[in-house]
């Protein structure tokens, strides 16, 4: 049964980890994946992390199964971030959060979900959009098209043409649109454009799916958080998927939510009962880790503020490294321009790198992915020059 099975194809980020991981070079350089490194290229654990865990464990808690929607006070916590707890939907009980497995899991359990009550919807993702984008919405049968988003000439958002799609796309069709720090092109969307968009969202009748994995590495927690607010507000269906993988440095702990906007308490109460049935079929339940570390550190005034600050000084680190980097790239490769690189948003960088440029930095150990998306966040003062060097040798 087995003996026909093809090797697949290398997942195109992971995949690029995993070339990374089996590099011997001691100086290999991994600006694949999207993971935000330190100065000294270590993977950060905050201290409003180790302070949380450190209550926990004076508190030792028996592991028994969380609800199938997760921690209710993660939950509570989580969607009091997104939609600020002031908000109608919250205060309307118009919202519903579960717990889900990173910002993948909530996307997952929304496709899934989608795909139960919407099953004749298409899916529309940005072009280009996060990789996974596409492979996951198809995995829950849909069919999954593109919206115009990036240009390549300006390095900027084709806006005219990604409004051209919205308005021709037809009505019910979920759009997945990037909450901020667009992933892999860093180019966001200005307040006005949003206007725009939320605009034609409702005028044409599509569901918004807000996928928000980078909230606070753009100009701030509340800042990179208000189109999911501003969505809200109109009173649509609305589904937010969000992430504290990177916001917390929480990789691994697999630390996400699925919001769900509903038109009354009543229709959130049934959509919730359904989402449960989703996350049943898939994992059961969310693990208790990560989740009751998130909500400590939220509903803990003092910790809640120490966040605030260890993600803004992650975010100006990754803001002063694009400044160094377009610096010395203007010194190594004075006939290009990479100015564009100061204007985008969160940890990436769209280089304009070609796959055969990204091929060549490869040999050189140097790993991105083949679209030329780089891992600004990933850069350092100590791997900084050997990357312009070898990015001035393969231009
Ligand atoms: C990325 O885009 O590199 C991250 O979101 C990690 C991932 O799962 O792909």
């Amino acid at each position: 049964v087995f003996s026909a099975i093809e090797m697949a194809p290398r997942d195109p980020i992971l995949g690029i980890t995993e070339a990374f991981n089996a590099d011997t070079n001691p100086a290999k350089i991994n600006l694949g994946v999207g993971v935000y490194y330190d100065d000294n290229g270590k993977v950060p654990l905050l201290s409003c992390v180790q302070k949380a865990e450190n209550i926990l464990i004076e508190q030792p808690a028996p592991r028994t199964y969380l609800p199938i929607e997760g921690l209710a006070a993660y939950d509570k916590a989580v969607q009091e971030l997104v939609f600020g707890a002031d908000s109608a939907v919250v205060q309307e009980r118009r919202a519903i959060t579960v717990q889900a497995l990173g910002g993948t899991g909530a996307l997952k359990l929304g496709a899934d979900f989608l795909k139960r009550f919407s099953p004749s919807s298409d899916v529309y993702i940005s072009d280009p959009s996060w990789e996974n984008h596409r492979a996951l919405f198809e995995s829950a049968g849909f069919k999954v098209n593109n919206y115009t988003y990036y240009d390549a000439a300006t390095h900027g958002v084709n806006f005219e043409g990604m409004l051209a799609s919205l308005k021709a796309m037809p009505q019910g069709a979920v759009v997945v649109l990037h909450a901020c720090c667009h992933n892999p092109t860093g180019a966001d969307l200005t307040q006005q454009q949003w206007d725009q968009v939320i605009d034609a969202v409702v005028t044409r009748g599509l569901i918004p799916f807000l996928d928000m994995a980078y909230q606070g590495f753009g100009a701030g927690i509340a800042e990179d958080g208000a189109v999911v607010r501003r969505f809200a507000a109109t009173g649509v269906p609305l589904l937010v998927s969000n992430s504290f993988s990177k916001s917390f440095s929480l990789y691994g702990e697999r630390v996400g939510a699925l919001s769900v906007v509903a038109a009354s308490a009543d229709e959130a109460a049934r959509l919730l009962s359904q989402l449960k049935r989703v996350v049943r079929t898939n994992y059961s339940n969310p693990p208790v880790h990560g989740g009751k570390v998130v909500a400590t550190v939220l509903a803990t005034p003092e910790l809640r503020q120490l966040w605030e600050d260890e993600l803004a000084a992650m975010r100006v680190r990754i803001k002063e490294t694009r400044d160094t980097f377009v610096k010395k790239l203007k010194e190594k490769a004075p006939q290009h321009d990479f100015e564009f690189v100061r204007q985008q948003v969160g940890m990436f960088s769209y280089s304009g790198l070609t796959k055969e440029q990204v091929a060549k930095l490869r040999e050189q150990s140097i790993y991105a992915v083949d679209t030329g998306r780089i891992c600004v966040a990933a850069l350092n003062s100590r791997n900084l020059d050997t990357v312009v060097d070898a990015i001035a040798k393969v231009l």
